[in-house]
């Protein structure tokens, strides 16, 4: 597959309009990214808070793995969307949009609407899979070295393009630091870093803070939670990063037996160990629950 440069530069050009024009970064909902190392429960996480969260709610994958939407109940591989032209048609990832757009066949449906104008509309039509409780949008995989640069750009335009329409925006990341480093979104509300008892979290969390100054993220506030394998000794380790440690979710063998499973997070029992607390993590950083 190609990569064209001239499709980057016009992405990049449009999003900057968008974002220049309608300030709507501005005026989109609270953004909340989970953040931390590999297999700390960042998916679980937001999982179970979109339980909490208030509606309309637009859930972000950004992990190539695209295991938040099995957590949900959702099996993006036979989901389908209907296009403005009342078309069924399967759900796309954003890399299988940047895709189609390199390869011109989404762009010819839209022939001659300037980018600003066809892009939100391709993300409208073919990548956001709708429930009633959420909207799910992923990133998907990307194979080549221009998959990842274009489905970046056009992750880049969902924010300031449908976030408007949202009250919250919760993303998912996959694990480490290299997303933060590719700047996929420039501004969060809320960053929760989910840490596991180990020393290296506390590095983990001086690095997450340093990346997001160098790149330019801003984030309003940054809150620690401690994972299912978190103990009172490792609160310790905590203190000396200076940030806010809002408690930790609790183990839960239905939370594994149902993630072994494949099955959806949603149905587990509201007085369940792991919602329990969730809500009271949520609670402590003010969110009502
Ligand atoms: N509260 C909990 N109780 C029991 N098991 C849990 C809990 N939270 C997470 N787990 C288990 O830990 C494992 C990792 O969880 P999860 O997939 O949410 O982590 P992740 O940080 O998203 O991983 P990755 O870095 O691969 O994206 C899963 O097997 C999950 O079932
Ligand atoms: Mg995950």
């Amino acid at each position: 597959m190609m990569y064209s440069e001239d499709l980057g530069a016009e992405i990049i050009a449009a999003a900057t309009k968008i974002n220049r024009v309608t300030r709507s970064l501005d005026k989109a909902g609270r953004i909340i990214m989970a953040t931390g190392r590999g297999g700390t429960g960042k998916s679980t996480f937001v999982a179970l808070t979109s339980r909490y969260l208030k509606s309309p709610l637009l859930l972000l994958d950004i992990d190539p793995d695209q295991s938040l939407g099995t957590m949900l109940g959702v099996d993006l591989e036979s989901a389908k969307v209907k296009t403005e032209a009342e078309r069924e048609v399967p759900v796309k990832s954003i890399s299988d949009l940047a895709s189609d757009i390199e390869e011109e066949d989404a762009f010819t449906e839209l022939a001659g609407s300037p980018a600003t104008v066809k892009i939100p509309w391709l993300l409208r039509w073919y990548t956001q899979y709708r429930s009633e409780k959420f909207d799910l949008i992923s990133l998907g995989p990307k194979w080549t070295e221009g998959d990842y640069r274009s489905a970046n750009f056009l992750f880049e335009f969902i924010i300031p393009a449908i976030g408007e329409n949202y009250a919250n925006i919760v993303i998912d990341s996959p694990a480490g630091l290299e997303h933060l480093n590719r700047k996929v979104v420039s501004r969060i509300n809320d960053l929760f870093v989910i840490v596991d008892p180990s020393r290296k979290s506390v590095t983990h969390v001086e690095r997450v803070k340093k990346i997001t100054e160098q790149v330019g993220i801003t984030y309003d506030r940054l809150f620690l939670v401690g994972n299912y394998e978190f103990d009172v000794e490792s609160e310790h380790y905590l203190e000396r990063t200076g940030e806010t440690y809002l408690g930790k979710m609790e183990y839960d063998v239905d939370v594994k037996q149902s993630n072994l499973m494949g099955k959806s997070l949603l149905d587990l029992p509201e007085d369940s160990p792991a919602c329990l607390s969730i809500k009271q993590i949520m609670a402590g950083a003010g969110y009502e629950v």
